[in-house]
């Protein structure tokens, strides 16, 4: 009943686990303790058990966090965990504290959703797991409509139950410039001061965002900013007249129009605020990937858009993170060693899509895919929906996002250069927390199992291989969590809904 589906998860015969009055968390190795806190506020909130968590050895009927060199599946020692539940405890192992983060995400979807009731059981079952790829992501918009700092708090806790590691923020667009940089003032006070439909915006200080980046870290997820450019940079634009190639601020824009602003390029006044800007984006952002957008610059010539991006990203190098920039980066070729370049077109590449994310693999670098049609989480679910776009081949439907693989997409693109998978939300459309919930539960709950789950056996039969009705089964049963917990979600026909929680 999890989701992603485990490597291995058997149920054994012992009788199963119950959850005493006595029962603590026991802890040992790295990181254990932190865990092990958020499985006791999970317990607490999801199931109002008020559980102590110990540095001793574990009793009978405790649960025990175990991080050590030799616990977890050998050969995943990253993110891989065990997990055994039995009568006479709950032990997780891993060779990090990653691991064991995900342990308790298997550990919580496991124990039933009704767990205020007495007694608290959980069936036995012996758990050996570890992802495909290293990177899950899932993206938020934050530029077209602003998100403050608790909504997306909100988010990664609902993103982290599904062993999403990545969490990109979408940070400025034409509409809005959400991240305070303290040599360029302008681009909140004036860029960051609307949104799509003319609403107030709002932007985040740079203690808000590092507090962000702890949260998630805390969840074992790196925050992966994007400074978008050289186009979708109106907000800049209106900020800093220099920036514009004529010299002049154009007003701030709050429609939903892509492809008409770019960046100067080719002038020391762009090169300046490209350097103050990823010097300091670089500097708050202790992940190893800082993006740099490079999507739809209709309004930049093909050289000019080189030239640029390659000092752009010579410059996140330079500053000691590796870059990553949609597909049509690839365009280039001399990008840093390394860089990563993230697909956006459909299951089967159009025009130049193919070859720019293989000019990636080409440079040593590798690929997330993102394929627009199955994975973007902002394509409406039916025809009509207020919200949501249908641009890439929409409606589209829970089952379309399961039933693809990343290594069918481009050929010569196999796992050994794919970096993993993202589900991105583009908030056109959507104003509220709830409604980008919606959106993004269940679909990423599916790009998560691709990115975790092992690759079906017969990926050329991939429609198949994936077993949507045992996903939805599965996925159903995470649903009374995200009942429990508040979270909101598309409840789509495809999917068994438990009965009576929300209409
Ligand atoms: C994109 O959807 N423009 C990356």
């Amino acid at each position: 009943m999890v989701v992603p589906r485990p490597v291995e998860l058997e149920s054994t015969t012992d009788a199963p686990f119950v959850l005493g009055p006595t029962a603590r968390i026991s802890v040992a190795g790295a990181g254990a303790e932190s865990v092990a806190a958020l499985l006791r506020d999970a317990l607490r909130s999801d199931c109002r058990r008020e559980l102590v968590v110990v540095i001793e050895p574990p009793e009978y009927g405790d649960i025990a966090i175990v991080v050590a060199d030799h616990e977890g599946p050998e050969g995943h020692r990253e993110e891989g965990y065990s997990l055994d539940v039995a009568a006479e405890g709950v032990r997780i192992g891993a060779a990090t504290a990653a691991g064991a983060f995900h342990g308790v995400q298997t550990l919580r979807q496991l124990v039933p959703a009704s767990c205020s009731d007495d007694p608290l059981t959980i069936d036995a079952v012996r758990v050996r797991d570890y992802p495909r790829y290293a990177y899950r992501g899932a993206m938020l918009d934050v530029a077209r409509h602003f998100f403050p700092v608790r909504d997306v708090e909100r988010f990664i806790d609902a993103i982290a139950l599904l062993k999403v590691n990545h969490l990109h923020l979408h940070l400025t667009d034409d509409q809005g410039w959400r991240l305070e940089i303290l040599s360029r003032p302008e681009l909140t006070r004036i860029g960051g001061s609307t949104a799509v439909g003319g609403g107030a915006g709002g932007f985040y200080t740079q203690d808000e965002y590092r507090g962000l980046v702890a949260y998630a870290a805390e969840r074992h997820i790196a925050i992966v900013p994007e400074i978008d450019m050289p186009g979708h940079t109106n907000a800049a634009l209106a900020s800093y007249p220099e920036l514009n190639p004529d010299g002049d601020a154009p007003d701030l824009y709050t429609g939903t129009t892509v492809g008409f602003s770019t960046l100067l390029t080719g002038d020391e006044a762009t090169e300046r605020f490209l350097a103050d800007v990823i010097g300091e984006v670089a500097a708050l952002t202790p992940g190893r990937l800082l993006h740099i957008g490079g999507d739809e610059c209709l309004s930049t010539s093909r050289g000019d858009f080189v030239r640029f991006i390659e000092h752009a990203a010579a410059l996140v190098a330079a500053a000691g993170k590796t870059p990553v920039g949609w597909h049509e980066m690839g365009a280039c070729d001399a990008l840093p060693a390394g860089t990563v370049g993230q697909y956006w077109d459909f299951r089967t590449p159009r025009g130049n899509a193919a070859e720019d994310i293989l000019s990636f693999v080409r440079q040593g670098g590798a690929a997330i895919m993102s394929p627009a049609d199955v994975a973007y989480l902002d394509i409406v679910y039916a025809e009509g929906d207020a919200i949501g776009q249908d641009w890439a081949d929409g409606p589209t439907s829970l089952s379309a996002a399961l039933q693809w693989d990343p290594a069918r997409i481009v050929p010569g693109l196999g796992d050994a250069h794919i970096l993993g998978v993202e589900a991105p939300l583009w908030t056109e459309t959507v104003e509220t927390i709830e409604q980008a919930e919606e959106m993004t539960f269940p679909r990423l709950a599916a790009v998560a199992e691709i990115g975790w789950s092992p690759a079906p056996a017969d990926t050329e039969q991939v429609e198949a291989a994936r077993d949507f009705p045992a996903f939805a089964r599965r996925l159903a049963a995470v649903a009374e969590h995200w009942d429990a917990s508040g979270t909101s979600y598309r409840r789509v026909a495809e999917v068994p809904w438990p009965e009576g929680a929300r209409p």
